[in-house]
């Protein structure tokens, strides 16, 4: 089969079932996205046309197809301790908190959600980061139990390599520091696999942004960093209102570097560190 070339009339009822499978808003400048991401796949399923693939993988019973189509649109880049702002956040002034609450009683365990978890770079450093802060204070009432972190993503492929916790010379070399390397990682061969102690504080789960998020109970933070910069201005707002539900009361939301959340932030207050902005949920149910 040569070269497929995507219309612009396919390239409309693709992008078109790209939003509505994930949220993913793709501009139109950016055809050749969908046209090199899809082909291989549009090629594996024996279609001669993005037009017959499309009324392959829109038909009800391919969602295995669909969640391949998605797999293939989603941007998994991620790294370790990505951006600096966060973790100094988290070190200096959230950690401290949640080790107060926790000894004052006022909470028994610390929840915090990375929403947009991806390979598991952000689940696992927000632990590593938690576990050595335990290890700092050399305070025997904080244990590691008291503290969850939940990772979820959309893509079964990031996902598979977040629960397996294994990690390839390239991306363990991606933002690690040489001690955290050191103390959170087996190493056999040249796969560094994430060690029993920072495994057994992060739960992975697939989930789409744009479903419920009834059945997740309350965090104390949530990150959903680098994910809303892909969609639609409406849903960027829904899922950030959403999220304030998710909450704890003064609970703390983190987004990307370069992410603004002009117009979708009544429900928070802006909290400004060294430079480095973050959220908290206004008290009380205010919408
Ligand atoms: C660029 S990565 C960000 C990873 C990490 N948060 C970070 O900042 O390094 C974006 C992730 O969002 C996920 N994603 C995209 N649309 C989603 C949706 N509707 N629901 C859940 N995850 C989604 C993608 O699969 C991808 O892994």
């Amino acid at each position: 089969m040569g070269v497929l070339r995507l219309s612009s009339e396919e390239f409309e009822l693709l992008r078109d079932l790209v939003r509505a499978e994930c949220g993913i808003s793709v501009g139109d400048e950016k055809a050749y996205l969908v046209e090199t991401r899809l082909s291989s796949l549009v090629k594996e399923t024996g279609c001669d046309s993005f037009r017959a693939f499309y009324d392959f993988v829109s038909e009800k019973s391919n969602h295995d197809l669909r969640d391949r189509m998605i797999d293939a649109m989603t941007t998994n880049e991620t790294l370790w301790f990505r951006d600096d702002g966060p973790w100094k956040i988290l070190r200096e002034i959230l950690i401290p908190e949640y080790f107060q609450l926790l000894k004052e009683g006022g909470r028994r365990q610390i929840r915090i959600w990375s929403a947009a978890s991806s390979t598991g770079q952000e689940p696992y450093s927000v632990a590593m980061s938690i576990l050595q802060a335990i290890d700092d204070a050399g305070d025997p009432s904080l244990k590691d139990e008291q503290f969850e972190v939940f990772g979820t993503d959309l893509s079964p492929s990031a996902l598979f390599v977040a629960n397996s916790g294994r990690y390839d010379p390239m991306s363990i070399s991606r933002g690690l520091d040489p001690a955290s390397k050191e103390k959170f990682f087996d190493q056999v061969g040249g796969v560094h696999s994430v060690c029993d102690r920072v495994r057994e504080r992060v739960k992975f789960k697939r989930f789409n942004l744009m479903d419920s998020y009834a059945e997740f109970g309350r965090f104390d933070l949530v990150l959903c960093r680098n994910v809303l910069i892909y969609f639609a201005p409406e849903l960027k707002r829904d899922i950030v209102e959403r999220i304030a539900d998710t909450l704890q009361e003064g609970g703390s939301f983190i987004v990307g570097a370069s992410e603004s959340l002009q117009g979708c932030l009544h429900r928070y207050t802006m909290q400004m560190s060294d430079g480095q902005i973050y959220y908290r949920r206004k008290p009380g149910g205010e919408k």
